[in-house]
């Protein structure tokens, strides 16, 4: 079993402030995403939960131990790093089986871990072979045998698929993912890619400048996030500045700039200045008979993006607004120019506090 708590764990390079009093907890066999723009702590954050790094203030414990003081060897994680990590000078064999024996295992006792290992990553390259002759797929795959191989409950992924090619990737997402369940590993996983993180993870932890902002459930992230920075930051979402007219029991009304929305957020004060989120995904449209229901548009633009077809819908104020619907069978639904009404059910319709520092400043990545 392997559970993990850091408590206000803070990390000072100079006058950078990498990590900020970062606190949670992760609960055993759970595989937890840290996403969040680059600088933002991530690294740091694994480094020093690893022992890599010293923190400059704060604690860690795995499964209820104080591991803060203990160097990386003792604190029994397997790491793999953001970097490609191999010894180019040792072939694959010596790779996976290095742990087990600096760890003065015998011989046959690391073969026979080194052995199973393959077998869980299926990997179909010669152990005499060396990684400069591997693919960048089979390079990873035995980064994380070697991270495993020395038996550790709780693995550490930097960034582990960042170097390779979009098919690649997604596959390997998967065994990562199965090789993590099948072990029954706790694991921390960072990734700058949000579809990695939702497809994966059971939890995602979003961070920004040396902080953790919201840490939930990959479909509550995407669907009701906490904060507007998350709104932005995973998915995609048009904003709409506004004020609350009207709270009910279970609804609020916000005008925007002559647009009516209802919503389902609570505790929302008449008058208050807010900031309204709607995801392209969650709108719908039609193409616009007599004034009919919804705000009115017309289509400017349209991408096709695979199965979906990002459309940019420009309202009556001159608004823009985006939209992503599935790929239709036999053709495109919608063209250019066509005259459209776009609704949206008050479920989707988020709203936030307006934030003190402006939207652009808060939504931004840095
Ligand atoms: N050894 C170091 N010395 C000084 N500053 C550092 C050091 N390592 C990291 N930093 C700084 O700490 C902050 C956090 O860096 P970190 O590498 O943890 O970010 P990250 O979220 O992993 O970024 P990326 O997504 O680019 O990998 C950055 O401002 C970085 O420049
Ligand atoms: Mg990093």
């Amino acid at each position: 079993m392997t559970t993990v708590k850091v408590e206000n764990l803070t990390k000072k390079y100079g006058e950078i402030v990498a990590l900020d009093k970062v606190s949670f907890e992760i609960k055993d066999k759970e595989y937890l995403a840290i996403i969040g723009p680059s600088g933002c702590g991530k690294t740091t954050l694994i480094k020093c939960m690893s022992g890599i790094q010293s923190p400059t203030g704060g604690d860690i414990y795995f499964d209820g131990k104080p591991v803060k003081d203990l160097p990386l060897e003792e604190r029994g994680i397997g790491y793999v790093f953001q970097e490609i990590a191999l010894f180019p000078h040792m072939n694959v064999w010596d790779n996976v089986t290095y742990g087990p024996r600096v760890k003065g295992w015998p011989g046959d006792r690391a073969a026979k871990v080194a052995r199973e290992l393959f077998e869980l990553i299926r990997l179909s390259v010669r152990e005499r072979e060396y990684p400069s002759s591997l693919s960048g797929g089979a390079r990873q795959k035995i980064g994380i045998a070697r991270a495993l191989a020395s038996g550790s409950d709780l693995l550490f992924l930097d960034e582990p698929l960042g170097s390779l090619d979009a098919k690649v990737r997604t596959e390997l997402r998967y065994e990562i993912q199965n090789i993590i369940r099948d072990l029954g590993l706790t694991a921390v996983h960072i990734t700058h890619d949000q579809e990695e993180a939702m497809s994966v993870a059971d939890r995602i932890a979003v961070m920004k400048a040396g902080r953790i902002v919201e840490i939930d459930e990959p479909s509550k992230l995407y669907s009701n996030p906490e904060t507007l920075f998350v709104s932005n930051f995973v998915g995609e979402a048009n904003f709409l500045e506004g004020i609350v007219t009207k709270v009910t029991d279970d609804t609020c009304l916000v005008e925007s700039q002559g647009l009516s929305l209802s919503s389902t957020e609570k505790s929302k004060r008449e008058g208050e200045k807010i900031v309204v989120a709607i995801r392209p995904d969650f709108v719908s449209m039609e193409k616009r008979v007599n004034n009919g229901e919804g705000f009115a548009g017309y289509i400017e633009n349209q991408d096709f993006e695979g199965s979906t077809i990002r459309y940019e819908v420009v309202l009556k104020d001159h608004r823009l607004f985006t939209i992503r619907l599935p790929q239709i069978l036999g053709g495109l639904a919608f063209n250019i120019g066509d005259e459209v009404n776009l609704s949206v059910k008050p479920e989707h319709v988020l709203i936030y506090p307006y934030p003190e520092v402006g939207v652009q400043k808060e939504l931004a990545l840095a």
